[in-house]
């Protein structure tokens, strides 16, 4: 019986760190830190300021509403208006939809179980 559950309890704990591995690791990560950190935080921070709808929305056609939001900003401009950007703002959209605020169970496992 203890030991049945110490399996459950490592196994949940597996499917945990793999999905954390796969939202963490992304390219998405290391784009947000270069572009977007100085200014909105650490990236679980910053994923949380929309919901994961509200990230599809405001990268879609080419980060347009992103661009929008910043357009009284000239440093938040440049840096969505730079070359680097534009070749990893896919994988900064996959990054912070995956962290969105409503994806809850990523970050909880970030701070409690997974280290
Ligand atoms: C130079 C500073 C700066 C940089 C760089 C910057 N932002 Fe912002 N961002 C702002 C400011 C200022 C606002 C407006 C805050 C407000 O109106 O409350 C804002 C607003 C936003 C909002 C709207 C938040 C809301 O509650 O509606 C989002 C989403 C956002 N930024 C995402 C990003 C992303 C993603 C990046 C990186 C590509 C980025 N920002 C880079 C300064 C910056």
């Amino acid at each position: 019986m203890r030991s049945n559950n110490r399996w459950a309890v490592a196994l949940l704990c597996s499917v945990f760190a793999t999905v954390g591995l796969h939202a963490y690791s992304a390219k998405g990560m290391v784009t947000y830190k270069k572009l977007c950190k100085h200014c909105h935080g650490s990236g679980f921070k910053g994923s949380s300021m929309l919901t994961s709808d509200e990230w599809e929305e405001v990268f879609a056609n080419g980060a347009k509403k992103l661009k929008r939001i910043h357009a009284d900003d000239p440093d938040a401009k440049k840096a969505i208006d730079s070359k680097y950007f534009k070749r990893h703002y896919e994988s900064l959209g996959k990054f912070l939809r995956n962290n969105g605020s409503d994806m809850g169970v990523v970050r909880s496992c970030d701070g409690m179980n997974c280290g």
